[in-house]
């Protein structure tokens, strides 16, 4: 059996939990690999809408595992509030989830460090999710992070207090000013702590290997998009981890040879949420238009979500970097009826025609080259299979297809479990 992996191609909330809810069905087991709350997932499904930050998406289907990976870090607070969610709608996280042991743990002085690195970058900050993400990855990497593990440990809040004091201290070191509560702070993250003690811990890497082994089939679900990996993304306006494909290897302790299936998701048109370079970015009433009617705002910090064209050159860059075997195409219904659709099919890069993502995507060095088509007039929510596809929308698809030179197999039609098209 082969893992399969579902990762976003853009900069994130291109629709993975809506696919993955999608998709669980197939699947024994899903596993999220990467990142942290910084990620808002949504699932909306007899006429309630969900939104995950930490649980993967499969949860709300009773035969299938969820398992939340070695590669991603997790705060007890906000996994508390998302399983007290969940048992409103009387699921069992306890037997539907795992967490592994290696995950590492968000403290409260995490998210203050987050919120004061920011603020000392001024008007060049990242524009974090302020999750306390990349202070999390900082000590991850540099072999201080507390563990989900440590907390079978008798000494784990020496630990803990440890880790505190360093914090205390870089806190300091930023010349800004953060007011908080530790104390406040710390009784809800010690109650959280208890809360997460109900998932059960395991090796991760060890209960996937042996799944697999045993016939289990496997969807690995991304976390934020390509463009905001670590390495491949828009530095220095990323995440901290890797969210393309070899991420979910290091993040789940999978081999790359069990790797199956790389399903690629993105919007029809593109989003960014946060600071950093957006070549096909819109200022004027089509991304007014984008944001109004595809509703984009963050599911997590509720920003608005900047809005632009497709931008094709970025998205065969993610397509190579992933190796996506498959892709699916969501929010399609959100350009109907638009006068006009533009896509990004090269890049002008200081003065020069490039079809390549460069190393550089800053604005003044980039301008984008659109190939402009006619959009489709009629309503694409209530369709139910491919053939009804107006004829603009077809020639859409099979222009990427072409242009990326993978075929794209699902195009959603809206943001509910059932508007998803097979092709
Ligand atoms: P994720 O982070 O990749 O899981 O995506 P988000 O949940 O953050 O953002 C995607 C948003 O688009 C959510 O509000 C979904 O409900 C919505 N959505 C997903 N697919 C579609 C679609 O095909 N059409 C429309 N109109 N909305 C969609
Ligand atoms: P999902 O999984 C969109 C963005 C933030 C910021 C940058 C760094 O829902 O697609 P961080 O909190 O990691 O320090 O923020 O990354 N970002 C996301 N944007 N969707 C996400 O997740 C994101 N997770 C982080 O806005 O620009
Ligand atoms: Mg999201």
């Amino acid at each position: 059996m082969a893992v399969d992996l579902l990762l976003g191609l853009q900069w994130g909330d291109e629709g993975k939990g809506k696919i993955v809810d999608v998709l669980t069905s197939k699947y024994d087991i899903v596993a999220r690999f990467q990142g942290g709350p910084n990620a808002g997932h949504t699932l909306i499904f007899d006429g309630q809408k969900h939104v995950l930050h930490t649980v993967p998406s499969g949860i709300f289907h009773s035969n299938v595992m969820n398992v939340v990976g070695n590669g991603v870090v997790i705060d007890p607070v906000i996994l508390q509030k998302e399983l007290t969610n969940l048992e409103k709608f009387s699921i069992d996280f306890a037997s539907r989830m795992v967490i592994s042991r290696k995950a590492h743990i968000i403290l409260p002085t995490h998210r203050l460090l987050d919120a004061a690195s920011e603020a000392s970058k001024g008007k060049a900050k990242i524009g974090s999710t302020l999750k306390g993400i990349g202070p999390t990855y900082m000590d991850k990497t540099g072999r201080n992070g507390l563990r989900v593990g440590d907390l079978e440990l008798e000494n784990w809040k020496e630990r803990y207090q440890k880790l505190v004091k360093k914090h205390l201290k870089m806190i300091s070191f930023y010349d800004v000013d953060i007011q908080f509560n530790l104390e406040e702070l710390e009784t809800e993250f010690f109650e959280a702590v208890e809360k997460l003690r109900e998932v059960p811990f395991v090796d991760s890497e060890i209960f996937l290997n042996e799944a697999l082994q045993n016939g289990k089939s496997i969807l690995a679900e991304g976390a934020q998009g390509s463009l905001l990996d670590v390495d491949f993304g828009t530095y220095p306006f990323v995440t901290s981890s890797n969210t393309t494909a070899a991420g979910a290897c290091t993040g789940l302790g999978i081999a790359p040879n069990r790797i199956g299936e790389v399903l690629g998701i993105f919007k029809a048109y593109t989003t960014r949420v946060g600071s950093g370079p957006f070549p096909t970015e819109l200022f004027d009433d089509y991304g007014k238009e984008m944001a109004r009617i595809g509703h984009e705002f963050g599911a997590t910090t509720g920003r608005p979500r900047r809005c632009g064209w497709l931008d094709l050159v970025a998205l065969k860059y993610a397509v190579q970097v992933n190796g996506a075997t498959q892709l699916m195409m969501m929010k399609g219904d959100v350009l109907s009826g638009f006068d006009k659709i533009e896509v990004c099919t090269s890049y002008k890069y200081r003065g020069e025609e490039i079809s390549h993502f460069p190393y550089n995507v800053e604005e003044e060095n980039v301008t984008p080259v659109y190939t402009e088509f006619p959009a489709w007039k009629e309503d694409l929510t209530a369709m139910t299979d491919e053939s009804k596809f107006p004829k603009e929308l077809t020639d859409y698809i099979k222009f990427v297809e072409n242009f990326v030179g993978v075929p794209i197999k699902i195009v959603s039609v809206g943001p509910d479990r059932k508007q998803t098209i097979f092709r």
